[in-house]
């Protein structure tokens, strides 16, 4: 695939596996890509700016200033770039990238960076496995950045196990799909979608509320995602401590199931598509105490009463929106998701068992059929962020249909 005009820019961490970027660069060139590459300071030990300088044609930078005075505008690489590729990206610069550490060029471009950002980690194996990494990783997965996970094999260090930067072939692999792929292509630029996410608490007295474990990382997901097609998102958010990065998302933070219902219906009429993946609360208790309860009976009966559907009057408001519904069941999964679709008016459904390891509210990951009228459509477990891209992908799909 061609790869002409599109412009990448490569920051190069102190990692040995520097020495394959000069492939990566090389062949990105052939391609038609232009490239432009800085380096940390201390990746300046591991490779030669010379040489990548040839390869890419442009000069390389590691500094903020240069010799003669004048300074590398690292909001204007940044703002250059069609996609932002960190490799390899160290245990350091991916630690300073989620903690907003900007101590280089490398980082202060990265902050100042608009675009999608490729992450390809490479470390050793107990460097790689270290909770500290794990959890940058995930953070940088939730920031809406591409993580092109290390691989298997021999290491630097002499010793052997995950750890090895992605081959420069399966970095330009990738960098070709997510080029080709709709969910890159801005297509839903002057698009505006609605997506509520997390769950309602639903209070009882002024201190406990009923609740649910849905964590809102799917909805913020599914924000990210969105925004990164070019499209201005509404997400509406029950008590989540998850947060968007990127600038087209709009967030309104919400409590209650009410709350949310009055928060989707003032925006809900301009919507192009709609995601409701909020676990909201069928029930609220009939009266709110206003004193904190007592523990002074041996037992308590609170009333609770029916919360209005919003996804159903969703689908009864439906003018031209697209409308997907989220199901989450732990019997008769198809055939309950299948009936939810036909009743509330949607478009298509997504549904998550509680009976697949790794899949619904808290984790991190997420397995899921989509349901149409007509057909379902298996997916494997993946991140939140990579099931928010095939939520998106299979709209988009039945969109131009
Ligand atoms: C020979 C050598 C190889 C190294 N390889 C790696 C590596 O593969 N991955 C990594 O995270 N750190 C590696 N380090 C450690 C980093 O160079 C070090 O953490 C440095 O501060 C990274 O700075 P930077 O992230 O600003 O480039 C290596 C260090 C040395 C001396």
């Amino acid at each position: 695939m061609s790869l002409e005009g599109k412009k990448i820019l490569i920051c190069i961490s102190g990692g040995i596996a520097a020495y394959k970027i000069n492939y990566l660069i090389r062949n990105l060139i052939k391609s038609g890509a232009e490239v432009q590459v800085l380096v940390t300071p201390s990746a300046e030990n591991f490779v030669s700016k010379l040489t990548l300088s040839t390869l890419s044609k442009n000069p390389v930078f590691s500094d903020f200033y240069s010799e003669n005075g004048t300074w590398n505008n690292h909001v204007e690489f940044a703002l250059w770039a069609d996609l932002m590729v960190m490799a390899p990206c160290t245990a350091n610069t991916l630690s300073k990238m989620v903690h907003g550490m900007c101590d280089n060029l490398v980082i202060a471009t990265y902050m100042s960076a608009k675009c999608p950002v490729f992450i390809v980690p490479a470390m050793d194996l107990d460097m790689y496995q270290h909770p500290s990494t794990r959890q940058n990783l995930e953070m940088a997965e939730d920031f809406g950045h591409i993580v092109l996970p290390a691989e298997v094999g021999e290491l630097a260090s002499g010793l052997s196990g995950q750890g090895r930067m992605a081959e420069p072939e399966t970095i330009i692999e990738k960098i070709e799909e997510f080029f080709t792929s709709d969910l890159n292509s801005k297509s839903w630029a002057g698009k505006t979608v609605l997506i509520t996410g997390g769950p309602t608490y639903e209070a009882l007295d002024p201190v406990r509320f009923i609740g649910n474990h849905s964590s809102g990382k799917m909805g913020f997901s599914l924000a990210e995602a969105a925004a990164n097609m070019g499209a201005k998102v509404i997400l509406i958010s029950g008590p989540s401590s998850q947060t968007a990065h990127h600038q087209n998302v709009e967030i309104h933070r919400v409590t209650s199931a009410r709350e949310m219902f009055n928060e989707v219906f003032k925006h809900y009429g301009n919507v192009d598509i709609a995601i409701a993946s909020a676990a909201v609360a069928d029930y609220a208790p009939k009266e709110i105490a206003k004193e904190k309860i007592k523990k002074n009976d041996d037992s308590l009966t609170v009333e609770l009463v029916k919360n209005p559907d919003i996804l159903k009057t969703m689908g009864e408001k439906k003018t031209h929106q697209f409308l997907v519904g989220f199901a989450l069941e732990t019997q008769n999964e198809e055939e309950n998701a299948k009936g939810k679709l036909e009743k509330k008016n949607l478009d298509i459904i997504v549904l998550n068992s509680l009976r697949d390891a790794g899949a619904g509210f808290k984790g991190d990951t997420n397995k899921i059929k989509i349901l149409t009228k007509t057909e379902t459509t298996e997916f494997t477990l993946k991140s939140k962020a990579e099931v928010a891209k095939d939520i998106l992908n299979f709209v988009q799909k039945e969109i131009s249909k």
